[in-house]
């Protein structure tokens, strides 16, 4: 079975990020041949700073090391260091319909939010289904938001089949529905362009700052709180603390008695502890920036070699070769 997926270097990484798709990645890499990437290709359609984005790729190699991906058992790569990936990207764009990209709720989205649309945005379904068949991938483990996309993937490797005969593997999504969504500080899910986003790795004071300032609404601590599994501080505790202290807070909010304050107290104790491990591992990586980039330019070189071959077999296909 293999596994692939990929994350953009967008900046810091957050809990989003991490329960949505890094952790599953990582739990994946024991179950198959995990292929994972810095989708730093994908990253210019949002992010136009030349310096920014190398730093953000490193920042993300650091983070994803730090949290436990092992380069021993997963390929862990640039994207951009796979240009083969552009040319399919190519192929792709000929079987695509205009109408299944005008209908991508990402693309929507983005133009809403005031983005001045550019092809390269318009064609990031069609650059991430060449990202995940020119690796033959079987499973595709994404937060939420990514399952359009991937739906998209699964259409275009069908049309490209159909017209040309059997090239691509299908691929199948996989999103965990426990943690599909996490909350930001506001509500909304967490995301970085709502900038309500808890990094994995803030510095403590700011992040300390964050956790408490979780919107909550006005009813007395004293007050019971039959929705207490709606509040925002629990949700996210229940994500980083054991089962029993989450079930804890949360009766306890039930029940009343409990002040807002206190359970965010617990929340940054239990997150900071949570990732305790991982902050000295990234800090031991981070003073060694030549072993990081090692590991990427070996992972792209097994990339590469299995990208070339998915490549000539969609050129041959199609009667460029
Ligand atoms: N679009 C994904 C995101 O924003 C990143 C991505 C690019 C990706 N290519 C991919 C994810 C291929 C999975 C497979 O999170």
């Amino acid at each position: 079975m293999r596994i692939l997926s990929g994350i953009q270097p967008s900046g810091a990484l957050h809990l989003g990020n991490y329960f949505g798709m890094m952790r599953p990645a990582i739990e994946l890499q024991e179950k198959g041949e995990a292929f994972y990437f810095i989708a730093d290709y994908h990253s210019m359609t949002s992010l136009f700073d030349a310096a920014e984005r190398r730093n953000n790729t490193m920042d993300v190699a650091l983070d994803f090391l730090a949290c436990g991906l092992d380069p021993k058992k997963s390929v862990f790569f640039r994207q951009s260091d796979v240009p083969e990936v552009t040319e399919l990207s190519w192929l792709l764009s000929t079987v695509t319909p205009m109408g299944m990209l005008e209908r991508a709720t990402s693309y929507k989205d983005k133009i809403a939010r005031g983005i001045a649309p550019m092809h390269g945005l318009f064609a990031y379904p069609v650059l991430m289904a060449a990202d995940i068949l020119i690796y033959d991938s079987n499973v595709v483990p994404v937060g939420r938001d990514q399952k359009q996309h991937l739906e998209m993937t699964r259409d275009i490797a069908i049309k490209f089949n159909e017209q040309y005969g059997q090239t691509f593997v299908i691929p199948e999504p996989q999103i965990r529905d426990e943690v599909a969504v996490v909350p930001g500080t506001d509500g909304q899910k967490m995301s970085k362009s709502y900038g309500n986003t808890i990094e994995i790795f803030g510095e403590e004071k700011a992040t300390r700052k964050k956790i408490m300032g979780i919107t909550m609404d006005s009813r007395t601590p004293a007050e019971p709180k039959p929705d207490a599994e709606k509040n925002l501080a629990v949700q996210l505790l229940r994500l980083v603390a054991t089962p029993a202290v989450g079930k804890e807070f949360e009766d306890k909010l039930r029940a009343g008695g409990l002040g807002y304050g206190d359970l965010k107290k617990a929340l940054f104790e239990s997150y900071w502890n949570y990732f305790a491990e991982a902050r000295k591992k990234r800090a031991e990586l981070a003073a060694n920036p030549a072993y990081v980039n090692q590991v990427l330019t070996d992972g792209a070189v097994k990339a590469r070699a299995l990208a070339k071959q998915v490549l000539k077999r969609a050129r041959k296909a199609s009667g460029l070769e």
